[in-house]
């Protein structure tokens, strides 16, 4: 808008005002009704172009803070993580170390007392808490080594699943009713690992296994939808309760208290590390079921 005398024009755009418009001449300008059009349209599209600068501006501005916040996230986040894992590591090696302080205290009770074979007893459990720490040391090593790099190959999951479902034959067949059912069917290549999977899969096995206490059914399956294929297991064992099953992904959660609670943390990293994605599906009293799902490998 051109002003009374055709020498203000406040320049709005949009209800908000950018500016103002001063036309200068030694005279009173005095603009003919035309020029005047013209001047208001200037005006006009001056407030626009002023409107959008500054819009721009404030995107930017709005931009630069969301990077920020975002690194601030990632740092609290690993900070998180580095926090949960020192917390795992010190807990699996109290662990470890209470029980051998009391074990050698009962050794040494043994030895003064000249008791060859309750002596022989207490090393024998010595060497098991030993074992168990060997086993826990590996995992964290396993886990660590995970992020190095993606090497995808050409994977057939069927074939994986079987040599898992054989691989953890003997483990389920230390209890005579848990039944383990294989449900595998043909399905096209996918992008995955198979050493990973192959671990992947007794690691679900193992927990259908452990959560199942001596009666039930494991059923590993594949199929395939939604350009890739699955691995699944199930088992209709208790399930989770939903404070469970919100943090069963997380490095160190374990409900077990010989867990270390890698297992289910391994598997999401290896799964996410090649493209593809984890389901649960459980409920108290309703069993449960983890798919692993992974894209259809290109054909070259
Ligand atoms: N099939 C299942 N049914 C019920 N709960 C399960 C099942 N699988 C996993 N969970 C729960 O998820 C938790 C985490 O599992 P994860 O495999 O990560 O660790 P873990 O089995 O406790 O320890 P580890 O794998 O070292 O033996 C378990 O402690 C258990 O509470
Ligand atoms: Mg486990």
């Amino acid at each position: 808008m051109v002003a009374g005398d055709n020498r203000l024009s406040p320049l709005v755009a949009e209800g908000d005002l950018y500016g103002v418009l001063v036309l200068l001449d030694d005279e009173p300008v005095e603009l003919p009704g035309e020029k005047a059009a013209l001047a208001e349209a200037l005006v006009d599209l001056a407030a626009i172009a002023a409107g959008r600068a500054a819009s721009h501006d404030e995107l930017a501005r709005s931009y630069a803070e969301l990077r920020a916040s975002r690194e601030v996230l990632a740092r609290t986040e690993r900070l998180r993580l580095l926090g949960q894992m020192s917390a795992g590591v010190s807990h699996d090696v109290k662990n470890l170390l209470n029980p051998i302080g009391l074990q050698l205290e009962v050794l040494r009770r043994r030895i003064d007392r000249g008791d060859a074979d309750a002596v022989r007893e207490t090393i024998a459990r010595l060497q098991e808490i030993v074992r168990h720490g060997v086993d826990v040391v590996e995992r964290l090593r396993d886990f660590s080594r995970q992020d190095l790099e993606v090497q995808a190959e050409d994977v057939d999951l069927a074939a994986v699943a079987t040599s898992a479902v054989e691989l953890s034959r003997a483990r389920v067949a230390q209890h005579p009713a848990i039944e383990l059912r294989s449900a595998i069917a043909p399905v096209p290549l996918v992008r995955s690992r198979s050493s990973e999977l192959a671990t992947a899969v007794v690691n679900l096995i193992a927990n259908a296994t452990e959560a199942l206490s001596e009666r039930g059914v494991i059923v590993v399956a594949t199929g395939h939808e939604d350009g890739g294929a699955w691995v699944e297991v199930a088992d209709d064992g208790p399930g989770m309760a939903p404070d469970v099953e919100r943090r069963v992904f997380e490095p160190f959660f374990t409900t077990k208290s010989e867990g270390t609670g890698l297992g289910l943390a391994m598997v999401y990293a290896f799964v996410q590390r090649h493209g593809g994605r984890v389901g649960l599906t459980t409920a108290p009293g309703q069993g449960t079921r983890i798919r692993l799902w992974f894209p259809v490998a290109q054909p070259r």
